[in-house]
């Protein structure tokens, strides 16, 4: 079989953010940790007169790039492969999504590196991961406004890293790794309309803002110390002051707030919601393999999505 003739396949993981989220837009550190489950995308050459074409499932959508479609995954595809080198060749892509969408656990960013990563391997090419960001970027652009790069940074290397926005993510090694129960409110929250809403705060109250802010990379440098040092009470308690933080920008909601208080009283040591916020994720700190297993209980009993975690394992 000709080169032309295969199907190269790429992949890419989802990601949670421990804390610092909404202030890495704005430069201040986050941590943050690949999920195992993201994004696989397959693409093979297509004749010239079919064009190129992303069809993306379980979502059910076919696009073509389009810089001015409506679809913004069409939109997205078309940046992305502008800015990769591609726009003058006809590739057909077939992708597959194994996270919910507009859940804060990275599934655009998943998407875009899967996506990338398949039709980079059609032409023989390999990147670099900060090259592999910057076409990223266009992609999350579209979807996000104006994204950190912490989502692409986790898609592409995955693990458990520091993140400052414009540098390359470093990794943090975990004394111990630490077990999260991710819980699913089931609204669809959008980033871009979160981080909207932050800017708009931080443009009529700045230094209001960038105190928070700093408030938040206080805490997440001392969460760096904690995850060094194996102190998952102090992580967890960070993880609850980083929260009230996030509240305080209007970005959590009552249904997060209400799984973060059932996960706190089912005995996690500390909980946040996860990325964008205004629904989506929210992640619990548990103790033990027993205090992972209760919390998720208690948001399953809520007629929750969940799923335990574990991030920060060192590599064999
Ligand atoms: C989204 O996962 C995290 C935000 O900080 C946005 C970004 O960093 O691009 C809300």
């Amino acid at each position: 079989m000709s080169r032309s003739q295969e199907r190269a396949a790429g992949r890419a993981g989802g990601k949670v953010i421990l804390l610092g989220e909404h202030a890495v837009v704005y430069g201040r550190p986050a941590i943050a940790a690949g999920l195992p489950d993201g994004a696989v995308a397959r693409a093979q050459l297509a004749p010239p007169e079919q064009g190129t074409t992303l069809a993306v499932s379980p979502w059910n959508v076919q696009v073509r790039p389009d810089p001015e479609a409506a679809s913004s995954l069409a939109r997205a595809f078309a940046a992305l492969v502008a800015a990769a080198g591609y726009a003058e060749r006809a590739i057909r892509v077939e992708a597959e999504v194994a996270l919910p969408g507009g859940s804060g656990l990275g599934s655009s960013a998943a998407l875009g590196v899967a996506v990338l990563r398949a039709i980079d391997a059609v032409f023989g090419r390999a990147r670099n991961d900060s090259e592999l960001l910057e076409i990223l970027l266009a992609w999350e652009r579209v979807f996000h406004g104006q994204p950190s790069g912490v989502d692409g940074a986790l898609a592409i290397a995955g693990g458990l890293g520091w993140y400052v926005r414009g540098q390359p993510l470093e990794p943090i090694a975990a004394r111990r790794p630490l077990l999260l129960v991710v819980g699913d409110s089931g609204e669809p929250c959008s980033t871009r309309v979160t981080v909207g809403e932050v800017a708009r705060q931080r443009e009529r109250n700045p230094e209001r803002m960038d105190a928070t802010f700093d408030a938040i990379a206080a805490i997440v440098r001392n969460g760096r110390l904690a995850i060094e040092h194996g102190d998952h009470v102090a992580l967890g308690q960070l993880m609850d002051m980083n929260q009230s933080l996030l509240a305080g920008m209007m970005v959590s909601t009552p249904t997060l707030e209400e799984m973060i208080g059932a996960a706190r009283a089912a005995g996690a040591l500390g909980a946040k919601l996860t990325g964008g916020g205004g629904g989506g994720c929210m992640i619990a700190l548990a103790a033990d393999e027993a205090a992972a297993a209760n919390v998720e209980r208690a948001l399953l009993s809520m007629g929750k999505r969940a799923f335990v975690t574990r991030v920060g394992e060192r590599s064999p």
